[in-house]
């Protein structure tokens, strides 16, 4: 059976899961954002080490303002409410993206979690915000150009935001969309993707659960026979 650490998961359909209930896009992501809470409890129970959600693109500027002031105020809900809960479960929550142009308190609020939750070990969720993969890459090359080291895959995996942490095994995409949007370009290279119909706040324990259990009986062999 194939050994699992790392799932990675594009949490897609909330706008069309609000609009299909005759409600907001809005009212999809509140929804989406409990489905995030359940999935991270999961994660845990199936031992999983590392979890990778893709919270915000860089591409995600281009929407309504209302929406992405929205979406702003869930992460703010989200960190206000779980980050004790993090520090007392031994969750550790690393934000990849660029966060240096969010405003100061929300800043000062994902790098203190970071901080306070920097030893725990159970299960380390990376939160993808204003993550872009082209970006990353090209910050990467950036930094190795300035510190004058080698271009080669070990260096440009250690300039990385996801330095020291080992690629995922999983990609899951929920929301019936089969693309990977600029979404971990580097580290998918030999990811197993599951493309999931649900939308993301319908997506539940028994669909996850499927995906692992299918996931551990996949042939890997990684450009071997
Ligand atoms: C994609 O669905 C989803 C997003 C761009 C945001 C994901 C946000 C959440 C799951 C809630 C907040 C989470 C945290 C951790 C704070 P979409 O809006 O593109 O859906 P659509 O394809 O139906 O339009």
């Amino acid at each position: 059976m194939n050994s699992l650490q790392h799932v990675a998961i594009i949490m897609d359909g909330n706008g069309r899961w609000g609009i299909k209930r005759k409600k907001s896009r809005n009212f999809g992501h509140k929804a989406g954002l409990k489905t995030v809470e359940k999935i991270i409890k999961i994660s845990i129970k199936n031992k999983i080490k590392y979890l990778t959600l893709f919270a915000f693109s860089t591409e995600n500027w281009k929407r309504p303002k209302n929406e992405i002031k929205f979406l702003f105020k869930l992460l703010d809900t989200f960190i206000n409410k779980k980050i004790v809960e993090f520090k007392k479960n031994n969750i550790r929550l690393k934000i990849i993206g660029d966060i240096n142009n969010f405003n100061h308190k929300l800043k000062k609020k994902l790098t203190d979690s970071e901080k306070i939750t920097l030893k725990n070990k159970k299960l380390q969720v990376n939160l993808a915000l204003n993550y872009g993969s082209k970006y990353e890459l090209v910050r990467a090359f950036k930094l190795l150009n300035k510190k004058k080291f080698k271009v080669n895959i070990k260096n440009i995996e250690k300039n990385l935001y996801s330095s020291g942490i080992p690629d995922p095994e999983i990609l899951i995409r929920t929301g019936n969309t089969h693309r990977l949007s600029n979404f971990l370009l580097w580290q998918l290279a030999y990811t197993e993707i599951f493309f999931e119909k649900k939308l993301w706040p319908d997506f539940n324990e028994k669909d996850y659960s499927q995906i692992l259990n299918k996931y551990k009986k996949t042939k890997r062999n990684f450009g071997n026979i």
